[in-house]
């Protein structure tokens, strides 16, 4: 049929024992596509450095396939050689980052180190092997504060990056599009992910956060779950329906299907160079509303106080995503019950994440 035509193909996929790199192996193995996962366990669970993660584990249950697995760093140019050496590849999908907001602000060469010189390791070792097909994990974070919403790929970027983690997501895009303007072989996808949350609806791997969340889904999940007291909601004076942050909810498995759609796409013909597609639902959600939702999808009450505004939060965001639409043929599927319901599932059978379940 038209859709085994579409797999058969080998991907690389960096920083596969992640959140949405997970995810996004699950689609791809339930697609016929062969999946080589290189992670460096710096922020998923492994029972020891030479074990497979465990979300990778947990992955191969879901699909009854086998993931091949290397712990190697993206910035180890003779360990990446020797996997595109031994390995037929035919994509990358390039998720390894470091991602936390606050702690780049702290310690910002570690992140340009990891994220931006990381990535142009990598970019060279697939030009050396002849590999320049890539989907880039990209950040609604490179609009920084909208002028405009919703957020249309048009709209500028690097202007209001105020933190080292949105400026590498932004400073890569640049790369990938220098790149792409030396040499036409190159074809570069853009996913400008706006805010993933959710967990697969088998419940056996989700989003594994390790110490406080910085996030607002993970805390209000271990709040319900008796982890975490009550939430902080960060400003409840923005110019919002009811002054809390609104934010553009995704869930990660229509997330993980856009990267195939990504994939699909660098195969037609037509397409050449790079382009940018926004992840995103379309539609907004308050802190509030999130917060109430959660609440029915668990049957628990969460606790919450209001409290100052954090720093370098934007009153909403939220996308267009028209494009990934007509071009991508993807749209989200899942609405706010299924995050809520699906996040729900994953904490209530790991209340610890993978470590201890
Ligand atoms: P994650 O931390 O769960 O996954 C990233 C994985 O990369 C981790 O397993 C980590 O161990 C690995 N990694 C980090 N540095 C590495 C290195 N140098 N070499 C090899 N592996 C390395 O994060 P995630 O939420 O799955 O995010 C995946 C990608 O999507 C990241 O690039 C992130 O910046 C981007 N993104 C995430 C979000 C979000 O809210 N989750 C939003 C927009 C963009
Ligand atoms: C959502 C809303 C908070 C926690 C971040 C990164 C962004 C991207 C996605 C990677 C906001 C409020 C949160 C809490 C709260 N990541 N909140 N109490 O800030 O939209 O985006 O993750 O690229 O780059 O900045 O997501 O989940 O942190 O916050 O009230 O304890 O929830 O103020 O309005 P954000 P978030």
């Amino acid at each position: 049929t038209d859709d085994k035509m579409k797999g058969n193909s080998t991907i690389l996929v960096t920083g596969g024992a992640g959140y949405v790199g997970s995810h996004t192996v699950v689609e791809l193995l339930n697609n016929n596509y062969s999946v080589i996962a290189i992670d460096n366990l710096v922020n998923c669970y492994s029972n020891g450095q030479n074990e497979k993660p465990e979300s990778l584990k947990r992955v191969e249950k879901i699909t009854g396939e086998t993931v091949t697995f290397y712990n190697v760093d993206i910035r180890d140019r003779e360990a990446l050689d020797k996997i595109f050496k031994l390995h037929k590849i035919d994509s990358v999908i390039h998720f390894a980052a470091l991602k936390a907001v606050g702690e780049s602000v702290q310690i910002p060469l570690t992140y340009y180190q990891n994220n931006i010189a990381g990535s142009s390791t990598l970019f060279e070792v697939m030009a050396k092997n002849g590999v320049k097909s890539l989907v880039f994990s990209s950040s609604a974070t490179v609009y920084g504060n909208p002028q405009f919403l919703p957020i249309t790929e048009e709209h500028p970027t690097g202007q209001g990056c105020t933190n080292p983690y949105g400026k590498t997501k932004y400073f890569v895009e640049e790369i990938l599009k220098d790149v792409c303007a030396s040499d036409a072989d190159w074809k570069v996808v853009l996913l400008r992910y706006f805010n993933p949350v959710g967990a697969h609806e088998s419940g056996l791997i989700g989003e594994d956060p390790s110490g406080v969340p910085n996030n607002l889904m993970p805390y209000i999940s271990q709040v319900a779950v008796g982890r975490r007291e009550k939430l902080t909601v960060f400003g409840s004076d923005y110019r919002t329906p009811d002054g809390t942050g609104v934010r553009d909810y995704i869930h990660i498995s229509d997330l993980a299907v856009g990267h195939l759609k990504a994939l699909e796409k660098m195969l037609d013909p037509s397409f050449a160079s790079w382009k940018a597609y926004n992840l995103g639902t379309g539609r907004g959600y308050s802190v509030l509303e999130m917060v109430k939702a959660f609440a029915e999808a668990s049957g628990k009450q969460i606790k919450y106080e209001l409290a100052a505004r954090r720093e370098g939060d934007v009153a909403a965001c939220y996308a267009d995503a028209t494009l990934a639409k007509n071009e991508l043929n993807w749209t989200a599927t899942r609405d706010i019950k299924d995050m809520c319901k699906d996040t729900w599932k994953w904490q209530k059978t790991n209340p610890k994440g993978f470590q201890k379940s």
